[in-house]
């Protein structure tokens, strides 16, 4: 009898914590955020049905891998989204770096289009299904004098950055200009294809991309080769369009329900939760805050208001003001709609503790190389640092840790 009722209490419990994922899993933990630990990559938390299945159907999208038949490449990076953004689940970043190539003539910048430019594709379509030509991968041709790497990035929490309106960051950006302190960042305004205006540009590791709507369809294009209606043209094989005439599928490839359902995807993906808090890292973030990372790293933004209730003025912590910033010898060189070559792009750090490798290079190993690799505008804050006792750095790192 009494072995009977420790089973009946076990399967009682197992059917609560059942039914607890499982509502988390239905309808977005909706009023049991607190019982259900969040874990990277899920929705977020508050979603109707529709919109559940809506994020769902993008996921899908974000997995899958284009094969010849649905029109990949000719020259492509990966097949999935996924290939690259899936640390520590799908939805985050990776260690895959792209390459990017580009020159200077008599000062003038040029991302060498005519010869592949500026993103290297590293990959192309040999034999399979409808393929009637060897195509090649690229490679950097020998005119190129700017060669980067650049990191993949998480996606975690990005469609509370796209739900903020561009009025918020124009606002950052002057309250930093009136601090006078040679740390004011700017906004990167950017064509915005929908629109049909430039806007202020937020997302990419130069703020050079508007929307994620935007950066969906861009992605597509450009890392795995699918056309969309605001992309329509394939990418030329090292800048030879002539050799676009054996692409095995010359119609559009996807008639932006794709490029849809993958921007549903990113707009419900939840933000990182924080890691455990101990005293090390809440007097690290005090650290954070008093030696001026805190000034481009802002901790606290809010959404306007939108017809998705979960991103409807919502307040959330990206510890980024997503401003351009003149980085020193950190820039990449390139330039990116307004951004010059020094200026780089806050970046968050929000599920820092999910990265394995840091800067827009990924040369970074160690958060102290991260922030040792400081420049520019930052650099008076590296050395606040650098001159820190190494009982509060450690205090600091423990902060940085706890994102
Ligand atoms: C070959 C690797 C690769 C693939 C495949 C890839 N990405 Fe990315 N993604 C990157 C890199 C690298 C960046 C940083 C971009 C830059 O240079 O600014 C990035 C950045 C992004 C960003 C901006 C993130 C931010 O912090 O602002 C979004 C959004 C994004 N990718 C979406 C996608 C989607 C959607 C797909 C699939 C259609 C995709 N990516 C496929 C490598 C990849
Ligand atoms: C002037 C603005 C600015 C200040 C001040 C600043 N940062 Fe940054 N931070 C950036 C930018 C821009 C990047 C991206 C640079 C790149 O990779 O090119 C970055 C990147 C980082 C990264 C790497 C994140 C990743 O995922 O790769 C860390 C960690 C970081 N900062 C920590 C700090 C700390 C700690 C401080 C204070 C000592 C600080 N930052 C001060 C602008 C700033």
């Amino acid at each position: 009898m009494r072995r009977f009722t420790i089973v009946v209490f076990c399967i009682s419990i197992a059917l609560v914590s059942y039914a607890q994922v499982r509502r988390h899993a239905v309808d977005g933990n909706a009023g049991i955020t607190q019982t259900v630990p969040q874990f990277p990559g899920s929705l977020l938390a508050g979603l109707t049905p529709a919109q559940t299945s809506s994020f769902n159907a993008g996921r899908v999208q974000f997995l899958r891998a284009w094969n010849n038949i649905d029109g990949l490449g000719p020259v492509f990076n990966e097949r999935a989204c996924t290939d690259c953004h899936n640390a520590p689940a799908a939805g985050g970043g990776s260690a895959r770096n792209v390459t990017r190539f580009a020159t200077r003539v008599g000062g003038v910048f040029d991302p060498l289009t005519s010869l592949g430019g500026s993103l290297l594709q590293d990959h192309a379509i040999t034999g399979g299904p409808g393929a009637q030509h060897t195509f090649l991968p690229e490679h950097v041709p020998a005119q190129a004098t700017i060669v980067v790497q650049r990191r993949s990035t998480p996606l975690f929490g990005l469609g509370l950055v796209d739900a903020t309106p561009d009025s918020v960051f124009v606002t950052l950006a002057a309250l930093q200009a009136a601090r006078g302190d040679g740390v004011a960042g700017r906004v990167n305004m950017t064509d915005n294809l929908r629109a049909g205006t430039k806007t202020v540009g937020r997302f990419g590791w130069k703020a050079q991309v508007p929307t994620l709507v935007q950066f969906s369809g861009d992605a597509l294009l450009n890392e795995v080769g699918i056309t969309s209606p605001d992309f329509p043209s394939e990418n030329c094989p090292q800048g030879n369009c002539a050799e676009l005439v054996f692409s095995p599928v010359s119609a559009m490839n996807d008639d932006g329900s794709a490029v849809a359902m993958i921007t549903n995807y990113m707009m419900l993906l939840a933000a990182p939760n924080r890691g455990p808090s101990t005293p090390d890292s809440i007097a690290g973030e005090q650290i954070f805050e008093s030696i001026g990372c805190s000034e481009c790293h802002v901790s606290t933004l809010t959404t306007g208001s939108n017809a998705i209730a979960s991103l409807d003025r919502k307040t959330y912590h990206p510890y980024s003001d997503f401003l351009l910033h003149d980085m020193g010898t950190l820039g990449d060189g390139l330039e990116m709609a307004s951004s010059t070559g020094a200026e780089m792009r806050t970046e968050p750090l929000w599920g820092l503790r999910f990265v394995t490798r840091y800067l827009h290079d990924g040369r970074a190993t160690t958060l102290e190389d991260a922030i040792t690799a400081h420049d520019g505008q930052a650099a008076a804050a590296k050395s606040r640092y650098t001159a820190l006792a190494a009982s509060e750095r450690a205090q600091l790192i423990a902060f940085l840790r706890s994102l």
